[in-house]
């Protein structure tokens, strides 16, 4: 096999990626669907819908950017979970008759998985990313902390229990009338805040374990916001500050889960829409440092959805042997 087709459609993005067997990138599309701007959030029917009508473009645009045949072709991966099913049923269908047509392996790759492996991908971070590593994965869907042992052996340390890191993100800008997505704009808008300014508190922090939990903070910003006297930049600062050092004091425990059952990790990665925020990241960084681990935090194009990751993941998969049935499901739910 030389290049393998990779596709993602598992929420708003839809992607398709040409990588070679080295995991060089040949050719790469992505779209973020707008058409879910005047809802406020993504709405999936309309997600598979907009799958529907831009994949099999996209497709073609990245084998031209690659400038190869889709017969010269040797494999096709696509994200079939967890996520939206409706998108995750478009990208697989077209992958699987994409293999099919083609005779070639299908890869249905778990989309976390895909997460999980992008920092080794190539290129990506500044030192070679050997196994053990802690990822701490905080996007608007998923947030977990997750011990990445090799590929296939990944061990979920905890996770939110109400919302995601980049769902509360969402939330709390909706309350202060900022636009959707909101991470973006708090966090424009914090710039010129001073979290000092408010009190907000700082769910299960020092608690044992390792799961989140942000609900409580959002409804903190609603009661402040309903007061009205305190300044929304400050709100934003705050409610910034109190994610990060939530983040923060939830990776250390999840460092020290690692350490204690033995597999000490070398590098914490920080992955997900919430890695673009810079206060986040530097809170991570800060632990890490103080640890004496490693920090990696991938480009944010590879930290966001996209279907170069999942390329990867699943020519990670491919070098063990391993390759899926087309009659492997699309999974709303596929825990790691
Ligand atoms: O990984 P992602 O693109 O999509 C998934 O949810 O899988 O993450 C999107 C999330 C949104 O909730 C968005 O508000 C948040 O990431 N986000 C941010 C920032 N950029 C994106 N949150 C905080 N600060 C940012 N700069
Ligand atoms: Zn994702």
């Amino acid at each position: 096999m030389d290049y393998l087709l990779a596709i993602e459609s598992s929420c708003d993005e839809t992607a398709a990626a040409v990588l070679d067997t080295q995991g060089r990138v040949l050719g790469e599309t992505l779209l973020s669907q707008m058409d879910h701007l005047p809802y406020g959030g993504v709405v999936p029917e309309i997600a598979a819908r907009a799958h529907l009508a831009h994949l099999p473009g996209l497709v073609d645009k990245a084998l031209r950017r690659a400038g190869i045949e889709a017969a010269a072709l040797g494999a096709v991966a696509a994200s079939t979970g967890p996520g939206l099913i409706g998108g995750l049923i478009v990208g697989s269908s077209f992958g699987k008759g994409f293999a099919l047509s083609l005779g070639v392996p299908f890869i249905a790759v778990n989309h976390i998985e895909a997460h999980a492996l992008s920092p080794r991908l190539p290129g990506v971070s500044e030192r070679e990313v050997a196994f053990p590593y802690l990822l701490m994965l905080v996007s608007g869907g998923h947030c977990q902390c997750v011990a990445v042992e090799g590929v296939g052996r990944y061990r979920r340390l905890g996770g939110t229990i109400d919302d995601a890191a980049g769902e509360a993100f969402d939330k709390a800008a909706k309350l202060l009338g900022l636009g959707w997505p909101g991470g973006p704009a708090l966090e424009r808008l914090a710039a010129t805040g001073d979290a000092r300014a408010v009190s907000l508190p700082r769910p299960l922090l020092g608690r044992p374990g390792c799961d989140f939990s942000f609900s409580g903070l959002k409804t903190a910003v609603a009661q402040i916001v309903a007061r009205g006297d305190a300044r929304a930049e400050d709100i934003a600062a705050g409610f910034q500050a109190a994610v990060a050092d939530v983040l923060a004091d939830r990776a250390g425990h999840a460092l020290a889960m690692m350490r204690q059952t033995g597999s000490a990790p070398g590098l914490m990665v920080v992955a997900g829409g919430v890695a673009a925020n810079a206060a986040v990241r530097a809170a991570l960084r800060t632990l890490a440092d103080a640890e004496g681990i490693g920090f990696s935090a991938p480009p944010q194009r590879l930290c966001t959805d996209n279907a170069v990751m999942v390329g990867w993941a699943a020519l990670e998969r491919l070098r063990l042997g391993e390759a899926d049935g087309l009659a492997t499901p699309a999974r709303p739910r596929w825990p790691l």
